[in-house]
């Protein structure tokens, strides 16, 4: 079964076995199967952060289709609980168009809601984990569902306790606690110029990102010649204030924030075209978004090989000017 056509980079070979699953009991047998048979079983989500190999996968895809979301009032909060294979996007406009409070930066990501606790999606100031009540998973270990706190999900930036131990839990579904006619969460430069005279309700503020995002062809649409991506290719590098300063003393304009433990994020997409790699630039197939320098992008017609070739002329390119290691972001399967 191909796979490239399940993923947004529309790259990669096919899996030997490919089911949907859109009840937890089917995804409960089909684990329990491929354990018995030893066959390796890979999640399937959207596929939107996602790299498959061109031998693709040698074992039983599982795509997540479960529907559903419910809504309950608690105190202040509305709990709204979301299916793992929920459009993410649905759910956004569904929640700003309620009035509710919490996910409305987190517009125009592409993706279903199950992996958004995964890599602790976030977005102009706003991630998962902020709203996040609790994640209902599979346990393959301990074979039964569990309720995971968001203590237990170890969230921080673009990574979670599910990234460091992938093949233990699956999401089946994910609550959020939103805040009616709450606030909309507006502490990023650039959305705070985008938004100037503008109301600041949460459904003004979703449209403001989807623009933003539009402009940086961070939204998936297929007209757009930028379109085949995952995204971000790689995390913004989180260094030592000792590196910082010496690289913003050669460079004062080097955008920086300050982390909590005292370290320094730095923005990759700025370090990847000071490096030299050039926003459109082209390798083959493969190449880099002409709307922003850390999206990796595939033009049709290439091999996950030339992407990942690419991915490490990037890094080695930042590493030989600044010194600073670049990590992937989107998850790779071989
Ligand atoms: N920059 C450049 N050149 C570029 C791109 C960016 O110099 O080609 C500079 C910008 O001028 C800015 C800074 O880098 O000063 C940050 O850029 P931007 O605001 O576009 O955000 P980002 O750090 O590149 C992150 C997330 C995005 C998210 C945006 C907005 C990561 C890895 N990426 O990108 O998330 O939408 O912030 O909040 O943290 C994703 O993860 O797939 C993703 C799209």
């Amino acid at each position: 079964v191909p796979l490239a056509p399940h993923t947004t980079l529309e790259l990669g070979g096919p899996a030997a076995r490919f089911a949907s699953v859109t009840d937890v009991d089917s995804l409960v047998h089909l684990l329990a199967l491929a354990e018995e048979r030893e066959v390796p079983v890979a999640i399937l989500g959207g596929g939107s952060n996602l790299v498959v190999s061109d031998a693709g996968f040698d074992g039983l895809v599982i795509a997540m289709r479960m529907r559903g979301v419910t809504t309950t009032r608690q105190d202040d909060v509305v709990l709204v609980e979301a299916a793992a294979g929920e459009p993410w996007d649905e759910l956004v406009d569904r929640a700003t168009s309620a009035g509710l409070a919490g996910l409305e930066c987190l517009s125009g990501i592409p993706g279903l809601v199950g992996a958004t606790p995964i890599q602790n999606v976030g977005a102009y100031g706003q991630e998962v984990a902020d709203t996040i009540a609790s994640v209902r998973v599979f346990d393959r270990v301990e074979k039964r569902v569990v309720e995971l706190t968001p203590a237990q999900c170890e969230f921080a930036y673009r990574d979670s306790m599910f990234k460091r131990d992938p093949d233990r839990y699956v999401v089946l579904s994910v609550v959020f606690a939103l805040v009616p006619d709450g606030p909309a969460t507006v502490c990023y430069a650039e959305l705070e110029r985008a938004l100037e005279g503008s109301p600041r309700d949460v459904r003004t503020v979703r449209e403001t990102v989807i623009a933003l995002r539009r402009a940086k062809s961070m939204v998936v649409d297929p007209a757009d010649p930028n379109h085949r991506s995952a995204g971000s290719f790689f995390t913004n590098p989180i260094v030592d204030a000792s590196l910082a300063d010496a690289l913003s003393a050669q460079h004062e304009s080097m955008p920086r924030w300050p982390q909590p433990d005292g370290r320094v994020k730095l923005a990759a997409g700025w370090l990847i075209e000071r490096a030299g790699i050039t926003k459109g630039m082209r390798r083959g197939n493969v190449g880099i978004s002409t709307k922003h320098a850390l999206a990796l992008v595939h033009h049709g017609g290439g091999t996950t090989a030339e992407l990942l070739a690419l991915a490490s002329e990037v890094q080695d390119a930042v590493r030989a000017r600044f010194g600073v290691e670049l990590h992937r972001e989107p998850v790779l399967w071989r």
